[in-house]
């Protein structure tokens, strides 16, 4: 993993997911530590966030690095024209690793093959979120016990949610079972459904949420992006379509988690979030550890 960019989760392996979670569980217990003394890391976000930019900022002033960046790209010379390349050769000069998030897809691996630095892509476009991806299976394996054999229901946006492709194509190295719960509109592109078919690993496809719940160990929910659709009318049209809410739990499993990646709009009703089956705000905390870990990792001091 030395110097290496983590652009898709493709890019590591079991054994490398493995080995981040055993360090990200070291962090969750001794999160302040001085290792990133003299190190700058620059966070470059093309895209508006909240967890993913400050939960990489917290990580990296709790190891005792500097944090350079923007958060909007207006802010850049990019907003003069200034290419992509360009942008990261001359912030290469001045950092030890770049984290970006971009809206095109691919930009990130575009990224890394300019850097002079390695690149953590923290999303790009409806593509790619390995970051997420990784703090996901530290949640999941932190409230199962193990990642091994789990049933698994993908809830809402499955077309453009980069997160869901991201989780859909790590935990398909521990034998899940997945459920497919989304619009006729948003349903997972046919291309991931072909690599499980592949792998010879099982997921239904459906429309009642309900249904898959009674059988699930992980919901993963997810939000209808309005940002990644050209026309508003389609947006409205499924907006709506999935909302979880507590009188639906009854009857799931004791182990039953509810994860979603977050911004939540209206996809989990509030009264949810009192439940002990909830788990997204925790999960949320647990990127900090697992950034952690994908640093000190990257940069060999782990
Ligand atoms: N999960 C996630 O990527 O959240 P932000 O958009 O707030 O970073």
């Amino acid at each position: 993993m030395k110097n290496k960019s983590l652009v898709s989760i493709n890019d590591f392996s079991k054994e490398d997911y493995l080995a981040i979670l055993e360090t990200a569980a070291e962090f969750e217990k001794d999160p302040v530590q001085n290792i990133l003394k003299g190190y700058v890391i620059a966070t470059l976000f093309f895209e508006p966030s909240t967890r993913t930019r400050l939960s990489f900022e917290s990580a990296i002033n709790k190891l005792g690095g500097r944090v350079i960046g923007f958060t909007d790209a207006a802010s850049s010379s990019v907003k003069k024209g200034e290419s992509l390349k360009d942008t990261i050769i001359t912030v290469a000069n001045y950092s030890d690793l770049i984290v970006m998030r971009h809206p095109i897809e691919g930009s990130a691996r575009y990224a890394s093959e300019v850097s002079g630095v390695p690149i953590v892509n923290a999303g790009d476009g409806a593509n790619q979120h390995p970051t997420q991806c990784l703090l996901d299976l530290y949640s999941i394996k932190k409230t199962q016990g193990t990642l091994e054999n789990l049933n698994i229901a993908l809830v809402g946006d499955l077309k453009y949610g980069r997160t869901v492709h991201s989780l859909l194509m790590a935990m398909s190295s521990f034998n899940p079972t997945f459920n497919f719960i989304s619009p006729p509109e948003l349903q997972m592109p046919s291309a991931y459904k072909s690599s499980l078919d592949d792998k010879g690993i099982k997921y239904y496809e459906h429309t009642n949420l309900e249904e898959a719940l009674q059988y699930a160990d992980i919901v993963y929910m997810t939000r209808v992006q309005k940002e990644r659709f050209s026309d508003p009318m389609e947006y409205e049209k499924v907006k709506n379509a999935y909302i979880l809410k507590n009188s639906m739990l009854e009857g799931t499993k004791d182990n039953l988690r509810i994860l979603h990646p977050l911004p939540r709009v209206n996809e989990i009703d509030t009264d949810v979030d009192s439940n002990p089956k909830a788990y997204y705000f925790q999960q949320a905390l647990n990127g900090v550890y697992t950034r952690q870990a994908i640093i000190a990792k990257i940069l060999g001091l782990k």
